[in-house]
């Protein structure tokens, strides 16, 4: 039996019904048909594709290694309070836009079983996208966050997007008029100590006020950015998963790495990310 989902067709943006048997199918009225691949994620980048490059099986294997190890479990865990404390009710419709591995998307779903309702999670990487099909209640789609997101207008309570490309023209048109809309970035001092040793970009200072004004022409007001900064105390496999993981893992040659992680003594690093919130204007 064909059930609704909240999600559109890449094609015609009409509503996709799913049906389960005899494959997972998402399909629309018109006949566009999306079967689910062996692990469970849908693929809408049929076709022509996208220029963009997605993130590699070793990168995906270093981010879920890194994080299984809890590095960034505060962020997770702030990531969490900021949306129970917003009040948005229960069953929540979460939007993970970039969502790699879904480890946020994740530790929001099992902390707040509330919002197991109807989670999308996004990215260009079929590698990501294979692990994010494992969490509860959540539809995984390889897609490209620079198209038009497929879901209706006005749908998400909650769109969330960590270190990962923004759309804040189609953010806005997906969230709910009292949704709120959670942006991740690497503040300029974000792992300071190590960036250079491992080859890693620099990041602007300039990035906040860059983000806040694009996001302002959307009609996305800036509610406030919250710094989070602690130290980590990392060793030489968490500094190559660290470097390898970013985008640096698509440049730098794994084997080369190594020599330079693995001549590393454990190192005390400090993470720091702003947590940018921003909401409709009312
Ligand atoms: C630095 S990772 C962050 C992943 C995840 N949000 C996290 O914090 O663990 C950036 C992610 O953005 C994805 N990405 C890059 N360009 C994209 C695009 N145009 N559309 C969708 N995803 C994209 C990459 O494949 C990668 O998984
Ligand atoms: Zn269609």
């Amino acid at each position: 039996m064909a059930a609704s989902t909240s999600i559109n067709c890449p094609v015609c943006a009409a509503p996709l019904e799913q049906v389960k048997q005899p494959r997972n199918t998402l399909q629309c009225p018109t006949g566009h048909r999306f079967d689910a691949a062996k692990q469970g994620y849908f693929n809408f980048l049929t076709g022509k594709g996208t220029s963009f490059l997605e993130d590699t099986a070793a990168m995906v294997l270093a981010r879920e290694s890194f994080q299984e190890r809890g590095h960034y479990a505060p962020l997770a865990n702030l990531i969490s309070e900021i949306v129970v404390n917003q009040g948005l009710g229960s069953n929540l419709n979460v939007l993970d836009a970039g969502a790699g591995t879904g480890y946020y998307l994740g530790e929001l779903l099992r902390r707040h079983p509330s919002t197991h309702q109807d989670a999308i999670a996004l990215d260009i990487s079929r590698y990501a996208m294979r692990r994010a099909a494992k969490l509860p209640n959540t539809t995984a789609i390889v897609w490209d966050v620079w198209r038009r997101l497929p879901t209706s207008n006005r749908t998400r309570d909650v769109v969330l997007n960590c270190f990962a490309p923004h759309n804040p023209a189609e953010f806005s048109r997906v969230l709910r008029a009292n949704g709120l809309c959670i942006v991740v970035t690497a503040a300029p001092d974000h792992l300071e100590e190590v960036r250079n040793e491992l080859g890693m970009l620099n990041i602007g200072a300039d990035k906040q006020q860059i983000l806040v004004e694009k996001f302002a022409t959307e009609n996305l007001v800036h509610q406030g950015t919250q710094n989070l900064k602690y130290e980590m105390l990392l060793d030489s496999r968490d500094l190559f998963d660290l470097a390898f993981m970013g985008p640096a893992g698509h440049h730098l040659s794994p084997d080369a790495l190594r020599t330079t992680t693995d001549s590393l003594q454990q190192r005390r690093v400090h993470a720091s990310f702003d947590v940018h919130l921003f909401a409709h204007s009312r």
